[in-house]
């Protein structure tokens, strides 16, 4: 009865649905689903963040400003952190944080919150979907066995995990034309989900069970985070057999099967690269299964700040005392506002512990606070100028931003070290990774 009752209103844009986290995940959700005509709730913990996002001030390149703010205007978007707006909805998404715990265990708090505030404020027959990067078991573990405690799946309440796949920054792939990926325990939930999800989506895969989906997740962001490890390590060995590796891989990549081209950087940073693959390293070793390749993979980006700190010394003059060096773009990846796991933070630890003087530039984010020696510094992004340029020693290009100038860059800094390949290198001024 529920199932033909939720089934109607998904077709009719009549079920309610509430997005809870409006992060980057769960705002570009909410925005999809009321622009198709749902009436959304969007709720958050966070009242700075609710505020601001009522101002508009946040960076989505899945969402047009003007239409989200109409959408809001005319009610087809609430945002709110009041519980009891939960209570109509017919459907649940979860897109909360997942981080990690300090042993690399996966942290489930935020989930574990999330499903007990949907849970007190159920109404029979609803859907609930987890988006939030999990391991293996999860969806099963708290959130199916969390309501079978009181409703019966597939009868009273229906559940799927259904893994987010935005990549911030992207200007051709968003959540419309990317493929979603389902799985259910649950027939009738997995049948919800998908005709839920091609309201807003074109293709949907689906998986006879959450396990599989979660996995599925994880296998893409390991497959990232091995090949990046990889090219990382094969960089600092190019460098001793004095090969250009972004001239090589270029080579490679002309291979028109069997080759995926992926390039070395600073180290990774972001949710996603850093921590994923250890909820699934730790699934594995729960069941006495040791995964060598995601240790090792782990190890070799966790290292790769300091082997940049290390290259960057061997460039500067011996003497430290006043040397000034100039990071461009802190952010993990270009043309983002995001620098949570950022190797940029870092590298700039390093650098201060060297007593180095560190300035930074980056238009995405104009201010940060760095703990450093149990104390928080504050710095500010600096401006970009031929003047400010020559102040500085070396220049480190740990974000290569669309917006930057390279021209001034290059021809007004002293000397670069240029970890993304922005500039082909110049001897004894322009050094690569
Ligand atoms: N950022 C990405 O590129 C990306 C891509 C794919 C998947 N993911 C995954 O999606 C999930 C969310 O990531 P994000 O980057 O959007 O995180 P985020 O930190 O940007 O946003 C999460 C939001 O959830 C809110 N929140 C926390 N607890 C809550 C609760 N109990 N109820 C309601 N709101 C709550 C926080 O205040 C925050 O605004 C994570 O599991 C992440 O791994 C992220």
């Amino acid at each position: 009865m529920f199932y033909k009752e939720l089934k109607k209103k998904i077709l009719t844009k009549k079920s309610k649905i509430c997005v809870l986290g409006l992060g980057y995940v769960g705002l570009p959700v909410c925005y999809h689903f009321a622009k198709k005509g749902y009436e959304v709730t969007g709720f958050d913990k966070n009242v700075l963040k609710l505020k601001n996002l009522k101002k508009g001030f946040f960076s989505s390149n899945d969402i047009n400003l003007n239409i989200f703010q109409n959408l809001i205007k005319k009610k087809k978007i609430k945002l709110t952190n009041e519980k009891s707006f939960l209570k109509n909805s017919d459907i649940y998404i979860i897109c909360v944080p997942t981080p990690l715990k300090k042993n690399f265990m996966p942290d489930v708090s935020f989930i574990n919150d999330a499903v007990k505030i949907i849970f007190s404020n159920f109404k029979k027959g609803s859907l609930i979907v987890l988006e939030s990067t999990v391991h293996p078991g999860c969806t099963r573990e708290y959130v199916e066995k969390y309501f079978k405690k009181k409703y019966t799946l597939s009868s009273d309440f229906f559940v799927s995990y259904s893994p987010e796949r935005i990549d911030p920054g992207n200007t051709s792939f968003n959540i419309s034309n990317t493929t979603k990926v389902i799985g259910s325990n649950c027939k009738k939930s997995l049948e919800l989900t998908s005709l839920l999800y091609k309201r807003i989506i074109k293709n949907v895969f689906l998986l006879n069970s959450s396990d599989e989906a979660e996995m599925s997740k994880l296998i893409e962001n390991v497959y990232r985070q091995v090949n990046i490890a990889l090219i990382n390590e094969l960089t600092k060995m190019s460098e001793k057999l004095s090969i250009n590796i972004w001239n090589t891989i270029k080579a490679s990549s002309t291979k028109p099967y069997g080759f995926s081209p992926f390039f070395p950087g600073p180290g990774t940073g972001g949710h996603c690269i850093p921590l994923d693959p250890m909820y699934l390293f730790w699934r594995a070793k729960s069941k006495n299964f040791h995964s060598r390749f995601i240790k090792t993979a782990n190890k070799v980006n966790l290292s790769m700040p300091n082997y940049v700190v290390y290259r960057c010394q061997k460039i500067l003059p011996k003497s430290k005392k006043n040397i000034k060096i100039l990071i461009m773009g802190v952010t993990y990846k270009k043309n983002i506002d995001d620098y949570r796991e950022s190797p940029s933070l870092k590298i700039i630890d390093q650098f201060l512990r060297l007593n180095y003087q560190v300035f930074y530039h980056d238009d995405y984010i104009k201010s940060l606070q760095i703990k450093f020696k149990n104390k928080k510094i504050k710095f500010n992004s600096i401006k970009i100028s031929k003047k400010n340029l020559k102040k500085f020693d070396l220049c480190v290009i740990l974000t290569n931003h669309s917006y930057i100038n390279w021209n001034l860059i290059k021809n007004y800094s002293n000397k670069i070290f240029d970890t993304r390949n922005v500039f082909e290198p110049k001897k004894d001024r322009i050094f690569l990774l």
